[in-house]
């Protein structure tokens, strides 16, 4: 694993010049950010060794380096889910990568079905926390020091300091922006009514099929990061309404000028 890191990372900094301090993964209809980003240098995962390639309908497959708001970034246009049938390693193998490039903050995206009663479609919530309800731990197996501990703190997942300049965001720009705790599981079936009901019970806000397995690797390697959900979706035992992929994605296009905006100031912030 290690040997695979640094060829990627080699390839990507023969390609790509000055390397970032900050990356971003770009959730579901969350892709237009990409045409905030200048001097744009856009490479296919197709192209970058041992990276997979995506295979979900609305996640083309770049990796951008470019400007946004002043600053070097990394942009994941599409990210590799769990439930696509990749194991944990190669749905994190991006962070590592991002981290043998000397990136220090992750951003997030997602979207996500919401169970706080609280919320409506097309919320953007900041991630506060999250529960892990995927089989596995993508940290399991042999631990590389050089990497990160084998036993890492999950006690600030998110960024206190990143949600609090959020929050400051928000307030400036007229946001409104929920918190919430994200429960993260394989999917690719959405939850039933029951299911629903339970993630609220243990203390989730909102549910989706990703985010969390990346999460881990990029705090086991001491990256600070920054997450945001748009529900795209609402579920409980009260709730009717049929979730689909195309609703998911009209959802989160709707939302996506909001979540520009407060990813654009953030990154100009920090
Ligand atoms: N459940 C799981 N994942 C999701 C949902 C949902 O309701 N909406 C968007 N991604």
């Amino acid at each position: 694993m290690l040997e695979k890191i640094k060829q990627t990372a080699d390839y990507l900094r023969q390609r790509a010049g000055e390397m970032p301090k900050t990356a971003i993964i770009l959730g579901t209809g969350l892709g237009s950010l990409v045409d905030h980003i200048e001097n744009k240098t856009v490479i296919p995962y197709s192209e970058i060794p041992n990276f997979p390639q995506s295979t979900v309908q609305g996640h083309s497959g770049n990796l951008i380096f470019g400007t946004l708001s002043g600053k070097r970034v990394i942009a994941m246009q599409g990210r590799f889910h769990y439930y696509e049938g990749y194991d944990m390693k190669t749905v994190t193998f991006p962070v590592r990568v991002f981290k043998a490039l000397g990136v220090e903050t992750l951003f997030v995206s997602n979207a996500a079905g919401g169970m706080n009663k609280e919320f409506k479609v097309g919320d953007v919530m900041v991630i506060t926390d999250h529960i892990n309800l995927f089989p596995e731990n993508p940290l399991r197996g042999k631990n590389y020091e050089e990497l990160g501990p084998r036993f890492p703190a999950m006690t600030e997942p998110y960024d206190h300091k990143y949600i609090a300049l959020a929050d400051a965001i928000a307030a400036e720009k007229g946001i409104r922006l929920m918190h919430g705790v994200y429960v993260g599981t394989t999917g690719p079936t959405f939850e039933t009514p029951a299911e629903y009901e339970y993630f609220r019970v243990i203390g989730g806000d909102a549910v989706g099929m990703s985010t969390v397995p990346e999460v881990i690797v990029a705090r086991h390697a001491d990256m600070r990061v920054f997450g945001i959900s748009v529900i795209t979706d609402l579920g409980g035992k009260d709730i009717t309404e049929v979730p689909s992929h195309e609703e998911v994605q009209k959802a989160a296009i709707k939302a996506q000028p909001t979540v520009e905006v407060l990813v654009k100031t953030m990154v100009e912030r920090i």
